[in-house]
C-alpha cells in the first residue's frame, strides 16, 4: 500500500485552480452559464487562422478579437486564454497596448499546477509549492526547474484575431532550445 499522493490530486488541483481563475474572468456570468466555458476550455481548438496559427479563445470558446481585448485590459496585464492544443496560456499586454509577441503557457514546470499571475507582486506564483516566475516566465524561485513554455503570439490584421503558433526557435530567456520542443 502506497502513501504517495496520487497523480490525480495534481490534475484535480490544476483543474480546480483553472476553474477558479476562469470564474474570476467570467465574473458577470450566471452560475448556469458557467458549465459551458469549462467544457469549451478543454475542447481542443479547431479554428486555424489564415497565417497558420491557432486563434486564441476566451472562456466561452469564442475567438478573441485583439481590438476589443486590449481595450478592456490594463497595460502589463497577463490574463489566461485558450492557446495551442487548448493549453491555458497568458496573453501579455504591453505598455503601448500592443500584445507581446509571445504567450506563456500557464502550466507550472514543477508538477503541472496552473500558475496564477500576481499583479501586486509582479510575478507568477504557483500555489502548489510556491515556485515563482518573472513576468516573462523565467524561474525566480524553485522548485520549478524550467521557465514557462513559450508560444508565438501574433495579431492577424485582416480578422483582428490573436493567433498562437508553436515556438520552435531558441528560447530568448535561456539562449537555448526551448525545453518543450
Ligand atoms: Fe508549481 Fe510545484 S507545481 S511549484
Amino acid at each position: 500500500s502506497s502513501t504517495a499522493v496520487p497523480e490525480e490530486f495534481y490534475i484535480n488541483e490544476e483543474r480546480r485552480l483553472l476553474m477558479n481563475m476562469l470564474m474570476v474572468g467570467a465574473g458577470g456570468l450566471t452560475v448556469l452559464g458557467l458549465g459551458v466555458p469549462y467544457i469549451a476550455f478543454f475542447v481542443p481548438p479547431g479554428s486555424v487562422g489564415e497565417t497558420g496559427g491557432v486563434a486564441a479563445k476566451d472562456a466561452l470558446g469564442k475567438d478573441i478579437l485583439f481590438t476589443e481585448y486590449v481595450a478592456t485590459k490594463p497595460t502589463g496585464d497577463r490574463s489566461l486564454v485558450q492557446g495551442l492544443k487548448g493549453d491555458a496560456t497568458y496573453l501579455i499586454v504591453n505598455d503601448d497596448k500592443t500584445l507581446e509577441s509571445y504567450g506563456l503557457n500557464a502550466v507550472c514546470t514543477h508538477l503541472g499546477c496552473v500558475v496564477p499571475w500576481s499583479a501586486a507582486n509582479n510575478k507568477f506564483i504557483c500555489p502548489c509549492h510556491a515556485s515563482q516566475y518573472a513576468p516573462d516566465g523565467t524561474v525566480l524561485r524553485g522548485p520549478a526547474p524550467l521557465p514557462l513554455a513559450l508560444a508565438h503570439c501574433d495579431v492577424d490584421e485582416a480578422s483582428d484575431k490573436i493567433l498562437f503558433s508553436p515556438w520552435t526557435e531558441t528560447d530568448f530567456r535561456t539562449g537555448e532550445k526551448g525545453w518543450w520542443n
